[in-house]
């Protein structure tokens, strides 16, 4: 977004379209993943943190639903029982129908909806926009939903509605992020736990965009669906690939064809390195948690096969620039590169990264750079 922010830029939009003061506001932050990717739909640990770019929707009670958004021109009236559209008011109508579930119903509302986070980028735009839409009609309704039940709601909004079997990792951290903490977030017994992330850290965008719905995700999660089934034949006492233990690897790389025993390997190996990662944040060793993002990535590109040659290449230019850790960030497929270094040579890396790319792809790519922020939060007027 260019001078402005979302809050006030939600407001200027909402004022133009609908030719009053919205009644209320609520944002939510988008997030980059530090690591623990594919892990949350498999019983498994994530490390996120949310960022300091968020979404703001701005609302009013009215007859009937009108949306519109400050990225897309046009405004979109929608009614809360038809069925998805692939579009993305999707989000807004799954979150209204899953607030109706819990009798928080809403007779109409003009909505606007303006964000600084980059959409298709990795950094879950779209869980930005489920919680920050369920916080702001749930307020515009005089009611506030507790933080799990915010979580569920946009969970299943999403996960339902909109049609993306997502796991819980976006939600879960949109609504409970810290000021410089990252959250250890166990997708399995839901535990959270907060880890110090004081640190700066840099995004460089690899300028693909994926499609989580129709796309590889939903393919890779069969594959972990499929991968769980054969390895319960052998080790029946396995409820989710994450359980399954480092020094099992060889075993169910026997019995499972090669794909996806390597889908295993990833989840399971992913697993240890969230776990050395939060002992490693914890006792303030950056180059050992820089180390585990390397190899994070590395099992991302060979295993799991959701890297791009563009991540693949501004990782390697990381390295050579002196970054403590690279890695893809969210989904994959394209989307955001985390880049860590430490604070005084931080800038020059990037300068690095970014002239080592426009000579293999011909164009300078956007960076942002980004600390662990606040989740969830009203920002104007509604029951607090
Ligand atoms: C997307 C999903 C998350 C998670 C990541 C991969 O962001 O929304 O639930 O599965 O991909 O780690």
């Amino acid at each position: 977004m260019a001078k402005q922010g979302p809050r006030q830029a939600g407001t200027v939009l909402f004022r133009e379209v609908f030719g009053t003061a919205p009644g209320i506001g609520a944002s939510a932050p988008g997030r980059v993943n530090l690591l623990g990717e594919h892990t949350d739909y498999n019983g498994g640990p994530v490390l996120p943190i949310a960022l300091d770019r968020r979404t703001v929707v701005h609302a009013r009670p009215a007859h009937g639903f009108r949306f519109v958004s400050a990225l897309e021109p046009g405004v979109v009236e929608r009614g809360i029982e038809e069925g998805p559209r692939g579009h993305w008011t999707d989000y807004l109508v799954g979150v209204l129908r899953e607030l109706a579930a819990l009798g928080i119903e809403l007779q109409g509302a003009d909505v606007a909806v303006a964000s600084s986070v980059p959409a298709g980028a990795g950094l879950s735009s779209s869980a930005a926009l489920t919680v920050s839409a369920a916080t702001a009609f749930a307020a515009l309704a005089g009611k506030r939903l507790g933080p799990e039940a915010l979580v569920d709601v946009a969970w299943r909004a999403e996960a339902g509605y909109a049609g993306v079997r997502c796991g819980r990792m976006d939600q879960t951290i949109a609504v409970f992020g810290r000021p410089g903490k990252a959250l250890e977030f166990d997708a399995a017994t839901g535990d959270r736990r907060m880890v110090p992330f004081p640190g700066t850290v840099r995004m460089i965008d690899s300028g693909l965009r994926h499609a989580l719905v129709a796309g590889e995700y939903e393919h890779r999660r069969i594959e972990c669906e499929e991968a769980l089934r054969r390895c319960q034949r052998i080790m029946p006492d396995m409820t989710s690939l994450a359980a399954i233990p480092v020094r099992a690897l060889p075993r169910i790389g026997r019995a499972l064809p090669k794909i996806l025993a390597r889908r295993v390997r990833h989840v399971v190996t992913e697993t240890a390195r969230v776990h050395e990662a939060v002992s490693a944040l914890g006792r303030g060793r950056s180059m050992q948690f820089g180390a585990l993002l390397y190899a994070g990535h590395e099992s991302l590109r060979r295993d799991f096969e959701s890297s791009c040659d563009e991540a693949d290449a501004i990782v390697a230019l990381a390295r050579k620039a002196g970054a403590t850790g690279a890695r893809l960030t969210g989904g994959g497929w394209g989307g955001v590169v985390i880049v860590l270094a430490p604070e005084r040579s931080a800038d020059r890396v990037v300068m690095r990264i970014q002239e080592g790319f426009a000579k293999q792809y011909g164009r300078i790519p956007q960076q942002w750079s980004g600390k662990a922020s606040n989740g969830v939060r009203i920002e104007s007027g509604g029951a607090g």
